[in-house]
């Protein structure tokens, strides 16, 4: 590509280029079709901005606090796997960016440096997305050890009771390296002649028995704050307000699972209702464009998560392509606010959108 990227798309195509089809395909595919990983971006693009006039927007405050805690811009880190297939330095390099960023990173369980080198990286804050396992003794060491190393709060995510089908990763026999998190604690070898080794592993590993009572267990070893992630529908962000987590993650896990599940955007305000402010909700899958931030925010969301485009920015530029992903987002909410007279984020009202369903009534 000519010239540096101006939007965070274009690195999605520096990353294609920078990196292995392997590595490329794991990042950016989703399950089966991959029609909900098109929808998760195409249906942001049906929602509308309503802008308002004639406000003073000399000055925009982006920012905002998530579980109390402050960051620059409703922008965060989304939990992804194995950076370093992206870049040598892998998530150390994804921290250093969050914490020049002034935004959370929530770390994955299947990272490709421990926990305790990402803490050791940086001074931001931290949370630490979890995958329970078959064998529960190694969740708990898990969160343990996330506690102890200053991570604030914990993010169980609950869409994985098995691997969503990577028609990429299979075509490709995928071979991810195993999470270092877990280096000591789980050697098991698995078939994978068939496909990806990742698919073989979780089969293997991951408990598909977790249900709504085990994160009361979760809440009885940890005095982390928990949020649920991976939310789609009213009936179970209600149940999760009830058992009174700390808050929810509205996503699909970027379309790498249940292909067909809704965009996460065309559900969001369903979940926001339900839960009725009574914990705060917070979304993922799609977002490429401060203007998708605004209209995620519109609808209901604390902030956002961003996945692919850290992964990408991580790929093509290292720590330095992660904080001009993020400042890009940030340029173009920034803008988005201004253009739309709304000068701080608490200004930024379901009135200021218009979604596909209004527009046909
Ligand atoms: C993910 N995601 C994910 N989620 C999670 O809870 N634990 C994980 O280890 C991973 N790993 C992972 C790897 C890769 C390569 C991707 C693309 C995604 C899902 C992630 O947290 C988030 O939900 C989506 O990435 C959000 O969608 P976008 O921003 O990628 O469109």
């Amino acid at each position: 590509m000519a010239g540096e990227p101006v939007n965070v798309n274009e690195f999605q195509e520096l990353a294609r280029e920078a990196l292995p089809k392997m590595y490329y395909d794991y990042y950016a595919g989703g399950a089966e079709d991959q029609y909900t990983l098109k929808d998760n971006v195409e249906a942001f693009k049906r929602i509308t901005i309503r802008p308002r006039i004639l406000v003073d927007v000399s000055r925009i405050d982006m920012s905002t606090t998530v579980l109390g805690y402050n960051i620059s811009a409703p922008i965060m880190i989304a939990p992804t796997g194995l950076h370093k297939l992206a870049h040598p330095e892998g998530e150390a390099a994804t921290a250093r960016a969050a914490a020049a960023s002034k935004t959370i990173m929530i770390l994955s369980t299947g990272s490709s440096c421990t926990m305790e080198e990402v803490a050791s990286s940086c001074n931001t804050v931290r949370f630490f997305q979890l995958y329970v396992y078959k064998r529960r003794d190694l969740a708990a060491a898990l969160v343990h050890r996330a506690e102890k190393n200053g991570y604030k709060a914990l993010v169980l995510t609950v869409d994985v009771p098995r691997l969503g089908r990577r028609e990429a990763d299979i075509k490709n026999k995928m071979i991810a390296p195993r999470s270092k998190n877990l280096e000591g604690l789980l050697s098991i070898e698995v078939d994978s002649n068939s496909g990806s080794n990742l698919e073989a592993f979780c089969k293997a590993t991951m408990d598909a028995s977790l249900c709504w009572k085990d994160v009361e267990w979760l809440r009885s070893i940890t005095n982390m704050p928990i949020l649920i992630k991976g939310i789609l529908t009213r009936e179970d962000a209600i149940k999760a307000a009830e058992i009174g987590v700390a808050g929810i993650i509205v996503s699909n896990h970027g379309a790498r699972q249940l292909d067909y599940s809704p965009a996460t955007i065309t559900v969001l305000e369903e979940v926001v209702h339900a839960v009725g402010g009574k914990i705060p909700v917070l979304f993922d899958g799609g977002v490429r464009r401060g203007t998708d931030v605004f209209k995620a925010l519109a609808l209901g969301a604390e902030a956002v998560l961003i996945g692919r485009p850290v992964v990408f920015g991580l790929a093509a530029k290292g720590e330095h392509g992660v904080k001009r992903v993020i400042q890009m987002l940030k340029d173009e909410l920034e803008l988005a606010m201004a253009l739309s007279g709304c000068p701080s984020v608490k200004d930024i009202t379901r009135s200021h959108v218009r979604t596909e369903r209004e527009r046909l009534l």
